[in-house]
């Protein structure tokens, strides 16, 4: 999990995730039309105002975002930040490590997780990273509940579809959404990048995330110099 920061700041704005020794995924909302150097990455933090040895703040030399990227209906919500130097890992015992690419298969009521510092009930950011366990919502379902503006770039997950009650929500974006790896044992992969919701938790209303899967052939393209999990 890493934390994006803007210089000189601990409390972040977004999330992103370490998808291999030189890359951090997030969504291209986060950074849209920054700099390089107006951005700073943190990995290996917890607690926002403590800081631990284990932490590692980290700059950045690239920002790059999806070129499809639209700002209003956000589609194609990708975006890559090169770290300025590769990273050596994993870094203290397992603490930093990166998180696997998805296959290409669809995932229907596929139980997920989604992580970040994002705003809880009280509407405050946590002190403490927080996880909120969901289910993957098939395309099908979600297009009937945002006929309009669902597309082929997003998915959607819930805790519970018709109650509602768990979520991301603001300050989560471009954070993790990650499924079991079924052929790697212990290992997880990024399926979605935090990225818009009708409110947070609402009945009815799934939070909706970048997919990763349809996302891979421009990674790929735009990482030739990495190292993956
Ligand atoms: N756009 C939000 C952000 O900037 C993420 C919102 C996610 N919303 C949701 N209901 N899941 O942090």
């Amino acid at each position: 999990m890493a934390a994006l920061v803007l210089p000189g700041e601990a409390r972040p704005f977004c999330g992103g995730s370490l998808i291999n020794d030189r890359y951090v995924m997030t969504a291209a909302h986060c950074v849209v039309g920054t700099r390089p150097q107006d951005t700073r990455v943190i990995l290996g933090k917890h607690e926002l105002r403590r800081n631990s040895s284990t932490d590692l703040l980290l700059e950045l030399s690239e920002v790059k975002t999806h070129p499809l990227f639209s700002t209003i209906f956000l589609w194609y919500d990708y975006a890559l930040l090169k770290l300025a130097t590769p990273l050596d890992l994993p870094i203290g015992g397992n603490l930093i490590a990166p998180v696997c690419l998805p296959y290409r298969i669809p995932y229907v009521r596929e139980p997920a997780v989604a992580a970040g510092w994002g705003t809880t009930e009280g509407g405050q950011q946590p002190e403490r990273l927080r996880a909120v366990r969901l289910r993957t919502v098939s395309s099908l379902v979600c297009g009937l509940l945002n006929p309009v503006t669902l597309a082929r770039t997003m998915l959607c997950a819930t805790g519970r579809l018709i109650a509602g009650g768990a979520d991301t929500c603001s300050g989560d974006s471009g954070g993790p959404l990650t499924v079991r790896a079924r052929w790697q044992p212990g290992r997880r992969m990024l399926l979605g990048l935090t990225s818009w919701g009708i409110g947070c938790a609402l009945p009815l209303a799934p939070g909706v995330y970048a997919k990763v899967p349809a996302a891979l052939d421009w990674i790929v393209r735009n990482t030739p110099d990495a190292r993956y999990c």
